[in-house]
């Protein structure tokens, strides 16, 4: 397993909507086992392909957060939403692309999403709480959405020019 580079906003790479994969192959099977290793080194809960610049429909999560708690690990490939509820939660969102960077974003609570795992079947399952909005982050990047979008546009643009700062003092370090 490899810690692969995270993309950091803005590049173009993030804002595209990417591709389906057709077959579980073993390129695949790596993508996913390097961005468990990218994500829990970061350390984040969630990762989508393309934020490690693969422009495929891969995203893994694992929202487990209790000290001590088993791990449960995720890679969901071309998750789909099949059901939302009417009831909204606020989280706070982050973004690993977005380091240190937070705002409050809007989803419906709970959600039903389809994929197709690592083992070649389709899943189905439903998610609430931090799972729920995870997930709709993460299937956000496959669609080249970010959270800062929900946002309002002058902080949009505040977090974007603080992110090309960043990106500046770190091509420069
Ligand atoms: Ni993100």
């Amino acid at each position: 397993m490899t810690i692969r580079p995270i993309l950091i906003h803005p590049d173009p790479r993030l804002k595209t909507v990417t591709d389906p994969v057709s077959d579980i192959s073993d390129e695949i099977r790596a993508l996913g086992a390097d961005m468990l290793e990218t994500m829990y080194d970061a350390p984040g809960i969630g990762l989508a392909a393309p934020q490690v610049g693969v422009l495929s429909r891969v995203l893994v999560m694992d929202c487990v957060k209790e000290e001590g708690a088993a791990p449960r690990p995720m890679v969901l490939i071309n998750p789909q939403i099949i059901a939302s509820s009417e009831e909204t939660n606020v989280y706070e969102e982050g973004c690993l692309s977005i380091p240190e960077q937070y705002g409050e974003v809007t989803r419906p609570a709970e959600v039903e999403v389809r994929w197709l795992g690592l083992d070649g079947k389709e899943h189905t399952q439903g998610f609430d709480g931090l799972w729920a909005t995870c997930v709709q982050h993460e299937i956000d990047h496959l669609d080249g959405k970010l959270f800062i979008d929900y946002l309002k546009p002058l902080r949009r643009q505040m977090i974007t020019r603080k992110m090309q700062k960043l990106k500046r003092e770190r091509a420069r370090a």
